[in-house]
């Protein structure tokens, strides 16, 4: 099945193409010669995978899906949230990211660092939009490990893994667990029972 992935970041079309399988064909907007930035102008990430998805599908008329994910955490009344891509400038640096997440904690100490990562996966599937959600549950370690993944995968540790970093982890796992991982399987299982 052919369908567009909205998104420009290298390690979420990997992710997608290990958990969807070889059934799936992953088309990225910039082999569609779309490289421009998407606005996330939504105040949720509901909204945001909304707007990738509806501008990718305007602009070619293809089934596609989008995914907004957001890295909540307790003690930071759920920051960064929507604004996990942005949080420390503007132009998507997951290590200052990282290092923000880590001095602002750091003005919390002796409280929870539990936090999840939170993704909305919309379908646009023969022009009808189909939402699908996934969250994965950890907390936020003391300083960086590891080097797989991307994004603020040094700093989450997973509850079901507590001594390791998602990023010391195997891909596999991160797959099989993860809020992308669920929220993907959830779109594939609906697409097995409608195409
Ligand atoms: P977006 O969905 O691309 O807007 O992602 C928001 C932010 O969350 C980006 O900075 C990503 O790096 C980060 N992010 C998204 N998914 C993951 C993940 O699976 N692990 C770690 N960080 C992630």
């Amino acid at each position: 099945m052919k369908i567009v992935f909205a998104t420009a970041n290298v390690g979420k079309l990997r992710e997608a193409s290990e958990i969807l399988g070889s059934g799936f064909e992953l088309v990225t907007p910039a082999e569609l010669g779309i490289t421009e930035d998407i606005e996330e102008t939504g105040s949720t990430l509901e909204e945001n995978s909304a707007i990738k998805a509806e501008y990718i599908h305007s602009r070619t008329g293809m089934d596609c899906f989008a995914d907004d994910t957001g890295l909540e955490v307790d003690c930071l009344g759920g920051a960064p949230g929507v604004h996990s891509a942005r949080y420390a400038t503007e132009g998507h640096d997951f290590q200052a990211n990282m290092d923000k997440l880590l001095s602002e904690m750091a003005g919390h100490p002796g409280e929870p660092r539990t936090a999840r990562f939170r993704s909305v996966v919309t379908l646009i599937w023969k022009g009808e939009k189909h939402v699908f959600e996934g969250s994965f549950e950890g907390s936020i370690a003391e300083k960086k490990a590891g080097s797989g993944g991307f994004g603020y995968d040094p700093v989450f540790v997973p509850d079901l893994c507590p001594d390791h970093s998602v990023a010391e982890l195997p891909e596999s796992f991160k797959n099989e667990h993860s809020h992308r991982g669920k929220a993907l399987r959830a779109m594939a299982l609906w697409l097995s029972e409608h195409r």
